[in-house]
């Protein structure tokens, strides 16, 4: 349970002493985008650019920010997106947002490269737990993932399709981040300058790619990204997906569509629900602004199936905005493990008040008691 206050530090501020807290490769791996990053530029000058307008007199109500999605009820329209390798931001990482999404409601999508399994953190988030699959290149390991996160009692799979390859970061490739890092002299005073990460990790112990590393050959466990690269190099294709749906009777949501035909698509083929997504910009740095792209989505499967949403957003006001123009739910990233760097496990508790705080007071400036009421404002 976080026992921080409300006033203690936003989002803005986490990022800043999460900053200060990880070695340099950490935090340029976490903060980057692709390319020269004007697609992080252009999707936090897109969110800046929703405006919403404030009704007078609503009298004093307390906003309702309950929300069912896809048969689940959360306590509030956000949750924790998956983030490879969290381990590397703040040991047992993805332990501490498990243990939050539980406490305080909210889903949490595992990555399936993360540093603990699908199996620990259904233990500690129950069916707040989802798994977030890439699509493997042997159907081997698809089938073992999926039998896995079954048999964990995981009831909700995310399967990531915007990353048909990997991407060129650049901040993140000058600051030497190698996976597992390279024990040279840099990486070693990058970490001695970052004392209380550097013992946590020690104590921890360095983060392994846990949900992954059976599938690796023995042999060649030091390879790191590189396996990692070999297992996950699957390019996707509908037919890829309709394997995977009549192989899985949970429900399936389909990340990174921006392109409102590809919701289409996705709905025709079995998708439970879709989420809007441009990998908070790390990815095709050509790409309109994910909130650029939510109106025509909803437009066109909005109603049908739940729309959800991330990219760039980094408060209440982001989360109010997205909800205005249609998304049902959103999604932070960067956001949560900026505050589980800032302050360790107790920071997913404290990103999330900081959230619901942020929203409620938003709603209250809008008028808006309903998130349903989010939407005429928009
Ligand atoms: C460091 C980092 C690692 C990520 N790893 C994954 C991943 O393993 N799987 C995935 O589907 N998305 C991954 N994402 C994308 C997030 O799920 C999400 O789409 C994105 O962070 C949203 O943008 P935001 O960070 O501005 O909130 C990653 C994002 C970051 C910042």
């Amino acid at each position: 349970m976080s026992t921080l206050a409300n006033t203690d530090p936003s989002l803005w501020h986490m990022a800043a002493k999460a900053r200060r807290r990880m070695p340099f490769f950490a935090w340029e791996y976490l903060d980057s985008g692709t390319g020269m990053e004007r697609l992080v530029d252009r999707n936090r000058a897109a969110l800046d650019a929703v405006e919403m307008t404030p009704r007078a007199l609503g009298g004093r109500f307390t906003p309702d920010l309950r929300t069912t999605l896809l048969g689940q009820e959360f306590s509030v329209p956000f949750g924790a997106a998956p983030v490879g390798m969290s381990g590397l931001m703040w040991p047992g990482a993805e332990l501490a947002l498990a243990s939050a999404a539980k406490d305080k409601g909210f889903p949490y999508g595992l990555s399936m490269v993360a540093n603990e399994t699908p199996e620990d953190v259904a233990a500690r988030a129950g069916p707040n737990a989802w798994m977030q699959i890439y699509c493997p290149k042997e159907p081997a390991v698809l089938d073992d993932l999926v039998a896995r996160s079954k048999a964990a009692g995981i009831k909700t799979l995310i399967i990531t399709v915007d990353v048909p390859v990997g991407s060129r970061r650049e901040r993140q490739l000058a600051a030497g981040l190698t996976v597992p890092p390279k024990m040279n002299a840099t990486t070693l005073w990058r970490v001695a300058q970052r004392p209380a990460w550097a013992l946590a990790t020690l104590r921890y112990g360095q983060p392994r790619f846990k949900t992954l590393e059976r599938y690796f050959p023995k042999d060649q466990m030091r390879e790191g990204a590189k396996l990692i690269g070999s297992i996950v190099d699957g390019r996707p294709d509908w037919d890829y997906w309709d394997r995977l749906r009549s192989n899985w009777d949970g429900k399936l949501i389909i990340k990174g569509i921006m392109h409102a035909d590809d919701a289409a698509m996705a709905m025709d083929h079995g998708a439970d629900a879709v989420w809007v997504s441009n990998h908070g910009g790390r990815q095709f740095d050509g790409a309109p602004a994910a909130i650029s792209a939510l109106p025509e989505v909803v437009a066109r499967v909005g109603g049908q199936v739940p729309v959800i949403f991330d990219s760039g957003l980094r408060g209440g006001l982001d989360i109010a905005r997205a909800l205005s123009l249609g998304a049902d739910f959103c999604f932070l990233g960067r956001g949560f493990l900026y505050g589980v760097a800032a302050l360790g496990a107790q920071g997913a508790g404290h990103v999330y008040d900081t959230l619901r705080g942020d929203l409620e007071n938003n709603m209250i400036q809008l008028g808006a008691r309903l998130l349903a009421d989010l939407r005429s404002t928009g």
